[in-house]
């Protein structure tokens, strides 16, 4: 994990023709996505909460010869969710790529109008959401999915000197109701953000199986710890004023990025689906994630979620 890791191959694919949707669009990684799929010709649809933000960012960012929109939305709402979807749906009936980028760490406990623990609607139900209602036009692509998600699912110790890895637990009972998941009895933020990628996780391998008949890919994959802003909300507070040192020894945000953008675009990987990846070396997660049930209750409990 050091800044000189740097020098990742960019890739060599055309994509000219096609559609990716990328939401975090004007976060660390987002924007590398974003230049980096219109650099291979794509048409880029950049989900971010502040459009004019996000749309000067980019312009920065990919300059005058890349095509992408800017869709606004606040994926932490369910019609946050559901609009940019339905939005997304309608201008672009072929959706060729949709990287669920967007995530976020939070310090305390709070829950979204909704109603959900913000987690869980994050860095899972938007995920998860709009997967499942950009389906038909992930299909009409025979597209890629992929969620960026995070090792801590594997290791809920943010300092990992000392024991052993403590993997992110699930309580299949909370399942039938999602607004019962990372609950204020007990609740600690970082295992909060790691049962919620978890769940994004568990997801993605059942999408996976119900998405390969129709030749579409999903696979989540863990970046490495990247110098981002979502990084300052995960260091300790008693860190903190080591932030500068400890930044210089993580990935670059293009660094970082590689990972998602491979899976996203790579020839080779055409039809993998239903893999975790640390990085580009496909990896395990805790069992609860490849309990058919547990998947089956997820996928129904979050169908209804966006359903009503
Ligand atoms: N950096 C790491 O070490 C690391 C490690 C493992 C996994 N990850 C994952 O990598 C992904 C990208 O994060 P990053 O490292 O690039 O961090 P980042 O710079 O903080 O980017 C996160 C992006 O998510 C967006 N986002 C947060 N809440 C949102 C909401 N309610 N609605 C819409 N967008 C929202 C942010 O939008 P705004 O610009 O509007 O804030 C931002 O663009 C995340 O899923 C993160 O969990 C990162």
């Amino acid at each position: 994990m050091n800044a000189r890791r740097s020098h990742v191959a960019r890739p060599v694919v055309d994509l000219a023709g096609r559609v990716a949707v990328v939401t975090g669009a004007g976060g660390g990684m987002g924007r590398v996505l974003v230049e980096d799929l219109t650099r291979a010709g794509a048409h880029v649809v950049a989900v971010a909460r502040d459009a004019p933000r996000t749309e000067r960012l980019l312009r920065e960012t990919v300059g005058d010869h890349g095509r992408f929109e800017v869709v606004e939305a606040d994926l932490s709402l369910r019609h946050g969710v559901v609009d940019a979807a339905t939005a997304i749906g309608r201008r672009h009936p072929h959706v060729h790529v949709l990287v669920n980028n967007a995530g976020a760490h939070f310090p305390d406990r709070g829950l979204t109008p909704d109603g959900v623990e913000r987690h869980v609607a994050v860095d899972y139900l938007a995920a998860f959401g709009l997967t499942h209602l950009l389906r038909e036009n992930l299909v009409a692509a025979r597209g890629r999915v992929v969620h960026v998600a995070s090792d801590s699912l594997n290791d809920t110790r943010q300092v990992k000197l000392l024991g052993r890895a403590r993997p992110a637990d699930l309580d299949p009972a909370q399942l039938d109701d999602l607004t019962r998941v990372n609950p204020a009895d007990g609740f600690v933020a970082f295992e909060a953000y790691a049962r919620a990628k978890l769940l994004t996780v568990t997801s993605g391998y059942h999408l996976a199986r119900l998405l390969r008949p129709h030749g579409v890919t999903v696979n989540s994959v863990h970046p490495g710890i990247v110098a981002t802003g979502i990084v300052d909300d995960l260091v300790p507070a008693a860190l903190r004023p080591l932030g500068w040192l400890i930044r210089s020894g993580m990935r670059t945000p293009r660094d970082g990025a590689s990972a998602a953008l491979r899976l996203a675009t790579d020839p080779a990987l055409a039809g993998v689906t239903g893999r975790y990846y640390r990085r580009e070396v496909v990896a395990t997660t805790p069992a609860v994630s490849h309990d058919p049930a547990v998947q089956q209750r997820l996928h129904e409990v979050s169908v209804r979620w966006f359903a009503g």
